[in-house]
């Protein structure tokens, strides 16, 4: 029986693990958030594994409040880089096998072409900065397998997806940002790639990897045209009225453009991506059957 260990366990990333459970056999999932297992806290990480013997970690605990973390800095770096340098090392020490996810946003978006892992990161954000920090961590420590993704939403927690059926059932029209760039992700299409990623490892248990690759599903379109697929597919008759950054004041900076490129986990896996829309349209089918 493989462990696995998945912290964060309460966020949309953390949820979809939850989901998927049970349908691979072979291996037991522990699933903690930060009342179980404070990923900031070494000791207590320490004493966690020493009970709980665990094979491979999942890391979804992140600081994932991209405009708050403007004005909390610390508590974005305490999370998403310090907390990352301590799982690493902790991953080290007891042969565990790390997978964390890191984000498009370590970008500045001049570049108009989808970014590869070779493109050199210049995050605007301060989110942005601090989850750039954890991957440096990593790179350092020769360890984790990091997956960047872009726009994650799922049927759990709060994302851009549910926030439109929102304010789409509350108004008549609604205003979103049309000169921003990227791939939205099913974070149930992640889950699933990473559990393939975990697949992967199983092969050479006695050895940790490092590695980084992107992940985000295929297509590509502004915040407006994600809006407006939403609306449509949920059979909803609010317009969606395009505007340009300027006009939607946020505390952090987005890049223009953050559209990954995955030949690489393509290639690693094997595998196709499913294009955005029709993962949106499964998204938006569960949140329905949910309701
Ligand atoms: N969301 C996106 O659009 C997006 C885009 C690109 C990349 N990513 C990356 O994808 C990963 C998963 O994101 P997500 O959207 O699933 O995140 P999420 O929904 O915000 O979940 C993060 C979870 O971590 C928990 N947490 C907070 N502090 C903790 C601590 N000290 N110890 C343990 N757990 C703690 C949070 O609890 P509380 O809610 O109580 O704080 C929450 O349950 C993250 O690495 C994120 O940076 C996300």
């Amino acid at each position: 029986m493989i462990k696995v260990l998945v912290t964060g366990a309460n966020g949309q990333m953390g949820n979809e693990f939850r989901k998927l459970a049970g349908a691979g056999q072979d291996t037991e999932f522990i699933f903690t958030d930060v009342d179980e297992l404070n990923i900031t806290d070494e000791e207590e990480i320490n004493k966690f594994i020493k009970k709980n013997p665990v094979r491979f970690l999942i890391n979804c605990a992140a600081y994932t409040a991209v405009d708050r973390a403007e004005d909390e800095p610390e508590n974005a770096y305490l999370l998403n880089a310090d907390a990352v340098n301590i799982l690493g090392r902790i991953c080290i020490k007891n042969n565990i096998q790390l997978i964390h996810y890191s984000t498009d946003f370590v970008f500045d978006g001049a570049l108009r072409e989808p970014y590869t892992e070779t493109d050199i990161p210049k995050p605007l954000s301060v989110y942005g900065k601090s989850k750039h920090a954890g991957e440096i961590y990593l790179k350092k420590l020769k360890t984790g397998i990091i997956i960047r993704t872009s726009w994650l939403y799922s049927s759990f927690g709060n994302n851009f997806v549910k926030t439109i059926l929102r304010l789409a059932r509350e108004k008549e029209e609604i205003r979103v940002v049309n000169d921003q760039i990227g791939s939205p992700t099913w974070a149930t299409d992640l889950a699933a790639v990473t559990l393939k990623i975990l697949g992967q490892h199983l092969d050479t248990l006695n050895q940790l990897n490092w590695g980084l690759c992107h992940y985000s599903n295929e297509g590509e379109c502004s915040w407006y045209d994600f809006a407006k697929e939403i609306v449509r597919l949920a059979g909803l008759k609010t317009r969606i009225n395009p505007i340009g950054t300027s006009e939607y004041p946020a505390q952090a900076i987005r890049p223009p453009y953050s559209v990954l490129n995955k030949s690489l986990i393509k290639n690693w896996l094997g595998i196709g991506i499913p294009v955005w829309k029709e993962s949106l349209a499964k998204c938006i089918r569960e949140i329905t059957n949910k309701q």
